[in-house]
């Protein structure tokens, strides 16, 4: 019986533990033993190891967040954490690893693939900036969460005709607030992939107005040069609206995972353990046009950065905005 461990890494993303319940589930029906890694990397550091049976992840498919937890270790970057994490993998027998997280994590994955130790990273995070795959875990769930968010504020907000300004989460990546814009048809949106001045906003917000609009939503990415505050000021003293704004922060990244998160959870635990199984290491796995495929992890973290402009002048074509 060969053993075979998981852990998460970085922000936790929906998916999570229904990609931990599949790993779990193949792993003991193929009769390998599963070992879940408490708190990431910083659990390899303080020997966090645990038994993982089936009858404990029976019913965690559908929660958000993850069982095993998660956390951004510092110490694993340095080399006594990166010694001490390699000991305790040797301590406990376990040569082959699965990783859940975001481009950090895959940082940190290749150097225990150097070191030896067999590792599949899947790609984990809300915010889709894994360029080399289409769909990060939890991006669409993180998408789907912020369009209701939206949709619910978008109603008391149209009742009292105010204008509204989101900020969405994404860390250097658009990807949410550009998605979630489009689906809901704001009349701004403000990303970090593109060059935009509130003048700009407030001008949007304006062709919005004269065509009759009431209650404009405003939306924008994290890591802007301004704040949500500086954009309602601006709004109000420009268009003389009431507005109010909100950073929607968690509640992107917590509750049950869509199907298509599910899917890809089921997914790619199956590849993951398959690939460990023929003894394979040092593989991202990722989805193209919804078939999942894996890449050497270096090649994964060298994809180059990618902007879905389509998507942004299809939210341009439906204001009938010049981009
Ligand atoms: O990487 C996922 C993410 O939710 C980002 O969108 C956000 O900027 C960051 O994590 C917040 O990190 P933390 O929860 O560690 O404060």
């Amino acid at each position: 019986m060969k053993k075979y461990a998981i852990l998460c890494s970085g922000g936790d993303c929906q998916g999570m533990n229904a990609c931990i319940k599949a790993f779990v589930n193949t792993c003991n029906a193929h009769g390998q033993k599963a070992i879940g890694v408490l708190r990431g990397f910083q659990g390899l550091i303080d020997n966090e190891f645990i038994d993982l049976k089936d009858e404990m992840v029976e019913n965690i498919a559908n929660i958000g967040g993850t069982i095993i937890k998660t956390s951004r270790s510092e110490e694993f970057t340095t080399p006594s954490g990166f010694q001490k994490s390699l000991k305790n993998l040797k301590k406990h027998n376990i040569d082959s690893l699965v990783i859940l997280g975001g481009d950090g994590s895959f940082r940190g994955a290749a150097e225990l693939h150097k070191n030896g130790i067999k590792v599949i990273c899947i790609p984990s995070t809300i915010d889709n900036d894994l360029f080399y795959t289409d769909n990060t875990l939890g991006f669409d769930t993180a998408v789907m969460n912020a369009v209701a968010a939206i949709d619910n504020i978008k109603q008391t907000m149209s009742s009292t005709d105010k204008a509204m300004i989101i900020e969405l989460m994404g860390r250097n990546c658009g990807d949410i607030a550009l998605y979630t814009a489009l689906v809901i048809g704001a009349d701004s949106v403000a990303l970090a992939e593109v060059d935009t001045k509130i003048k700009n906003i407030v001008s949007d917000v304006s062709l919005s107005i004269e065509r009759g609009c009431k209650s404009p939503v405003v939306i924008m990415s994290e890591a802007l040069d301004y704040s949500v505050k500086d954009v309602e000021k601006a709004i109000q003293k420009h268009l003389g609206l009431e507005v109010r704004s909100s950073e929607l922060g968690y509640i992107q990244r917590g509750g049950a995972p869509s199907l298509l998160d599910r899917m890809l959870a089921v997914e790619f635990a199956i590849r993951a353990f398959m690939l460990l199984n023929e003894g394979k290491s040092g593989f991202a796995l990722g989805v193209d046009d919804n078939f999942v495929f894996d890449i050497p992890i270096e090649e994964a973290n060298q994809a180059p950065k990618r902007f879905r402009k389509d998507l942004l002048n299809k939210l341009y074509i439906l204001k009938n905005r010049v981009n």
